[in-house]
């Protein structure tokens, strides 16, 4: 069962990497509401993988010792992660809609996302760091 979650925790957490794609499709997004439609959609799908993340690293953090500190962190930037993805869904709908106002939020928003993931990578490969 700990293999399982382990091995759908890590595919998950790989798959999240293509979140990249989402800030560096926003200025096509904003030309092409196609492209928009499409960025509202995978940030929906990263919003469920989140939740996969987050159902199986709480399993597996019950199950061994990790320190207080990193569970902490791990929580506040999933809550991040999780904060991100639901603000930038109304700036990547309204682009949808041809509305270009909002392509700074867009950006924020999903960088934000992107920055918060780095550091979950970083800290989830060497949790020994926050020991
Ligand atoms: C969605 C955000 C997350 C991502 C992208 C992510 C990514 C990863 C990755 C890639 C690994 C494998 C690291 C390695 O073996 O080198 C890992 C391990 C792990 N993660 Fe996460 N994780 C996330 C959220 C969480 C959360 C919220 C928790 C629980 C608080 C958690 C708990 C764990 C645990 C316990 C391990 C095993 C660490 C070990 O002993 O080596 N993860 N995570």
């Amino acid at each position: 069962m700990y293999d399982t979650a382990l091995w759908l925790h890590i595919v998950t957490g790989y798959v999240l990497f293509a979140y990249v794609l989402i800030p560096v499709l926003i200025p096509r997004a904003a030309k092409n509401s196609a492209t928009a439609g499409v960025l509202v959609t995978a940030n929906r799908i990263t919003q469920y993988l989140l939740i996969i993340g987050f159902l199986t690293g709480g399993y597996m953090v019950s199950k061994a010792g990790y320190s207080t500190l990193w569970i902490v962190v791990a929580i506040v930037l999933l809550l991040i992660m999780f904060a991100m993805g639901g603000m930038v869904t109304k700036p990547l709908k309204k682009l949808a809609q041809g509305d270009r106002s909002v392509i700074n939020k867009a950006m924020i928003f999903s960088i934000v996302f992107f920055v918060a993931y780095l550091g979950m990578m970083a800290i989830m490969s060497a949790p020994q760091m926050l020991a």
